[in-house]
């Protein structure tokens, strides 16, 4: 089986200037669900149609091939501007559009199967819809058989009282495919060639036609405006979390947690409000995440606590606590057992095993080893307006509260810097840095000030 998948329309009706099909549901480009979707169901090979926007298209999306579709004249122009690609192919060929992402491999593959053990020249997906405007209606002979599917924009008052709707997912048999496809003609509201015509012109030839309506209307929704994406998103969430609680995760409040699709987490691992867990996301089990965490392409260990932080492109050990307000950025690697505390900002760093920053730190650019203390307050000044530099920490070091660590500069093994210091020079193991003016008291000073 190889597939074609319809993406070169404008998608006019979303008003955006990202083609449609690049638009995410569920943290992925909806054209990328559709390709994961085909391929999962046996698919060998995607031809992807594009036109509108196809330079971001090609850009984003990849392990499939393309076809160009210079003018948008209709579906089943597109699938023609295919035609060349499929020249000696004999088996299924499934045509998809970029504009349905719901549906699952598995739909797919049955629905596949059926066509296979049918023997029909062609197979189309069906579905009630609860709202069936805009789609194309399914209109079947007396004995229930297909016989023809209306565009909205073409059915009359009675057609569009129809609920059941073409769901824009078809098989074929390639050859009988493009040969029907010469004989369609664009004479209809739209001016367009339409893919589904096609259907009619091979049951006129007296081939069997097959139409099959899918269990659950939801896998076969369109997107074609803004309001049907965040439809979509909502259904995609809703599938996502019972996914989630199905293998043994705690979600609080289902509601108010937003999981991206690829996301992993791990048995027993409580889900708190508010939260989001996007992109490659992979959390561990026993975690405790959120409430108000947003976690976005993120590598967490097991036992770890995360509550109202922004993590994103970074590695978390076992057994660590983030936050209260935290920000890890990328590049930053936590050991297990780390403690990052109340408002710290950790850029592009190491930090081992056991280290705590509990109270308003910046460390960027750093490499710490293990069993440091950070006193509140310190930094590193990594940035001198124009370069970064890093700062080296070795084991078991104690930097003293508002310490500021200018780099580059390095603190041994049980290197200790007194509160308050500027450390503009490195620390050999086991020394105490002092950088501060030295205090003054002055006798009697209120006194006299009286
Ligand atoms: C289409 C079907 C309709 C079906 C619905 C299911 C046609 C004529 N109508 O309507 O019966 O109920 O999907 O969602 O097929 N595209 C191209 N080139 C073009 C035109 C479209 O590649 O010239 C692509 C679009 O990018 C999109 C897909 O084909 O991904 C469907 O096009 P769209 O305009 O959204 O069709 P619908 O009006 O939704
Ligand atoms: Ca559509």
């Amino acid at each position: 089986m190889e597939t074609i998948i319809l993406a070169a329309g404008k998608g006019t009706r979303m008003k955006s200037r990202l083609p449609k099909v690049l638009h995410k549901v569920g943290g992925k480009p909806m054209l990328r669900h559709v390709i994961d979707a085909a391929k999962s169901a046996g698919s060998t090979r995607e031809v992807v149609v594009i036109g509108s926007g196809a330079e971001l298209v090609t850009q984003q999306i990849s392990g499939v091939e393309f076809v160009t579709q210079a003018e948008q004249l209709g579906t089943g122009h597109a699938v023609l501007c295919a035609k060349d690609k499929f020249a000696n192919f004999t088996g299924t060929l499934m045509v998809l559009c970029g504009d349905t992402p719901l549906f699952t491999g598995d739909l797919l593959k049955k629905f596949a199967d059926h066509h296979k053990n049918s023997k029909a020249a062609a197979t189309v997906l069906t579905a009630e819809m609860p709202d069936a405007t805009g789609y194309g209606r399914i209109i079947r002979e007396d004995d229930g058989t297909f016989k023809k599917i209306v565009e909205h924009k073409d059915a009359n008052s009675y057609e569009r009282q129809i609920r059941e709707v073409n769901a824009g997912i078809y098989c074929f048999d390639a050859a009988k495919l493009f040969r029907a496809l010469t004989a369609v003609k664009n004479e209809n509201a739209q001016g367009e060639y339409y893919l589904p015509d096609v259907l009619t012109i091979l049951k006129n030839e007296g081939e069997k036609i097959s139409a099959v309506t899918a269990d659950d209307y939801t896998q076969t929704l369109g997107i074609n405006s803004r309001a049907q994406l965040a439809e979509a998103d909502k259904i995609l969430r809703q599938r996502k979390n019972l996914e989630l609680m199905n293998s043994g995760v705690t979600i609080v409040d289902p509601a108010s947690t937003f999981i991206d699709a690829e996301v992993e987490v791990g048995m027993d691992t409580i889900i708190f409000p508010n939260t989001y867990l996007e992109g490659a996301t992979k959390i561990g089990e026993n975690c405790a995440i959120g409430p108000s965490a947003r976690l976005t392409n993120m590598k967490i260990g097991d036992g770890v606590q995360a509550q109202f932080c922004y993590c994103h492109d970074a590695e978390i050990g076992d057994a660590v606590t983030l936050g209260p307000y935290v920000h890890i950025r990328p590049g930053t690697k936590i050991s297990s057992r780390v403690k990052i505390g109340n408002f710290v900002e950790v850029k592009n760093s190491n930090i081992g095993e056991g280290s705590k920053l509990p109270h308003l730190q910046y460390l960027g650019d750093t490499d710490m080893g293990a069993n440091c203390n950070v006193g509140c307050g310190s930094v590193t000044c990594n940035y001198d307006g124009k370069k970064k530099f890093r700062t080296t920490i070795g084991d078991n070091v104690f930097v003293g509260c508002n310490t500021n660590l200018v780099a580059p500069v390095t603190l041994g093994n049980g290197a200790y810097t007194a509160a308050g210091s500027t450390i503009t020079k490195d620390v050999p193991a086991d020394n105490l840095a002092v950088a501060r003016a030295k205090q003054t008291n002055i006798a009697g000073w209120n006194d006299k000030r009286k």
